[in-house]
């Protein structure tokens, strides 16, 4: 390996483990955890580039609920805003958006806006004045105010870096700063590499200046980090009195990003080589203690991106795959053809619906998940090696994985496949979570796998805790039964846990 340096020195740290476990508590010790997310972030995310108006959130909400289809939060990109002046709302599109919020939290749901860095350089758009008068953007190398090219067009980007900034934006999420804003909305921060158009590479320059008179060559890859971090903040204190955990979703992050909230993949491609490469993407996030992460399901880019709009067999096998990583949400480019679960056929939408029902019935063998995470730094979703680091076949393997401790998932990604190579590791058996079928552990086994049927597989010698009533939010499962779900090992042994609190 070779590493280069741009400014400064490279630290580096050698972490001994010996064992994986060992290395991620490790790891998380420098870098800290993720903390337990807000359980209804665990649900089905479904976001587009952009529901439109109030109507179409109605409609769109109006759609899940009607067809029985679970789901926990629905997104507004920028087109939501009053010109991408965020934290602001376009006044014919969203005249009522806290009754709009309010009318999603009464069947359980949330609602996620999207607030970027760069700030519209617009004397009548308060954000942008008052810290232009504070002097709280990022300068150039002369110490003029940045200015850079990005959605709204000429914009200033405030100085994430600087804790006085930080405190400045966290005051912004305040419910009587960000109008139209309800406990309800949570945040989405987009951009923050951060991206300038007009930039080199797209970002800023390398000799622009935070205000402590740092270039930014020496903190480009931690601005988004510190931004979410802000925005975290924001969610938390915007409660004063009143603890909720908050939920923030970055595309740009560094090692540490996990401490602040959730972070996707970025924009990929309606294509079936994009919904394979999610999973060696988010194994690996997992692997450097980013666990909350997911990957656009569907593909980002369809029409207009320059790809086709997924066909129904493509966006079910996505949907397959996203339900079992850890952050699940549909997302599309708004040239492409709307893909919500019932854009297709009726056959197609039952599938779906089974997918995210299986989702919906292990949320809480997620959060447990998720509880270790914040405990012992360990991944919600790990290469197969993590647990079974004395089998070699599984060291390069990452066509399958598990889904925390106890499953293992094999995601269909390529097109026309009714069937999959599945290495079952170790010395247990593995059984098959629709049927039941046992699985001897150290071969690899060609199973079936219909359109209807992603292969997933649960470890003999657990107890997966499951709630089997078909629930259309989160929220309304909280005095659901749970169902244990126990696989004998080889001995006839298992054991299992599960996780509880208010969720939130
Ligand atoms: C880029 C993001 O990656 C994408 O998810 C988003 O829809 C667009 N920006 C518009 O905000």
């Amino acid at each position: 390996a070779y590493w280069m340096s741009e400014s400064g020195v490279v630290d580096v740290m050698l972490l001994s483990g010996p064992t994986p476990a060992r290395f991620f508590s490790q790891y998380a010790s420098l870098t800290g955890v993720t903390p337990l997310p807000p359980r209804f972030s665990l649900g089905y995310h479904q976001c587009r580039w952009n529901y439109n108006d109030e109507a179409d959130v109605r409609y769109v909400h109006g759609q899940f609920e009607a067809l029985d289809l679970p789901y926990d939060v629905l997104w507004l990109d920028i087109e939501h805003t009053d010109g991408k002046r965020y934290f602001t709302w376009d006044a014919h599109k969203f005249p009522h958006p806290k009754e709009m919020q309010l009318e999603l939290a009464a069947t359980g749901r949330k609602m996620v806006t999207i607030v970027d860095p760069h700030i519209k350089k617009d004397s009548g758009y308060a954000v942008y004045q008052e810290a232009h008068d504070k002097k709280l953007f990022i300068q150039k190398k002369d110490g003029a105010e940045l200015d850079g090219w990005c959605w709204p067009g000429s914009s200033a980007y405030l100085d994430f870096t600087s804790a006085e900034v930080r405190q400045w934006w966290a005051e912004r999420f305040a419910y009587d700063k960000y109008e139209g804003s309800t406990e309800h909305l949570y945040t989405w921060n987009d951009m923050n590499e951060p991206s300038v158009f007009n930039g080199p590479e797209v970002s800023m320059d390398k000799d622009a200046k935070s205000l402590a008179g740092v270039e930014h060559r020496e903190w480009h890859n931690l601005y988004g980090m510190y931004m979410q971090q802000a925005t975290w903040e924001g969610l938390l204190q915007r409660n004063e009195g009143r603890d909720r955990r908050p939920f923030v979703l970055s595309r740009s992050f560094y090692a540490g990003s996990q401490r602040w909230g959730a972070i996707w993949t970025g924009d990929n491609a309606c294509k079936w080589t994009h919904l394979e490469a999610a999973m060696p993407m988010l194994l690996s996030m997992g692997l450097c203690g980013i666990t909350f992460a997911g990957a656009d399901v569907g593909g980002f880019l369809g029409k207009g991106g320059g790809y086709g709009d997924p066909d129904a067999e493509l966006f079910t096998r996505w949907f397959q795959a996203g339900a079992y990583q850890p952050f699940f949400r549909g997302h599309a480019h708004h040239e492409s053809a709307r893909r919500e679960p019932w854009t297709w056929d009726d056959a197609t939408t039952a599938r779906l619906r089974e997918v995210a029902k299986q989702r919906y019935q292990l949320l809480a063998y997620w959060y447990t998940a998720f509880r270790h995470a914040e405990v012992t730094g360990m991944p919600t979703m790990r290469p197969l090696w993590v647990a079974y680091p004395k089998d070699a076949a599984t060291f390069e393997m990452s066509r399958e994985f598990l889904a925390g401790p106890d499953l293992l998932v094999h995601p269909i990604a390529h097109k026309g496949a009714t069937s999959a190579s599945v290495y079952f590791p170790g010395a247990d058996p593995w059984y098959d979570c629709v049927d039941g079928t046992a699985y001897a552990g150290g071969r690899e086994v060609r199973v079936a796998a219909p359109i209807d049927k992603l292969p997933v597989f649960q470890r003999g010698g657990s107890v997966v805790p499951r709630q089997m009533t078909l629930r259309r939010a989160s929220a309304l499962m909280k005095d659901d039964a749970y169902t244990l779900v126990v696989a004998p090992d080889a001995a006839g042994g298992a054991a299992g846990e599960l996780y509880m609190d208010a969720g939130d």
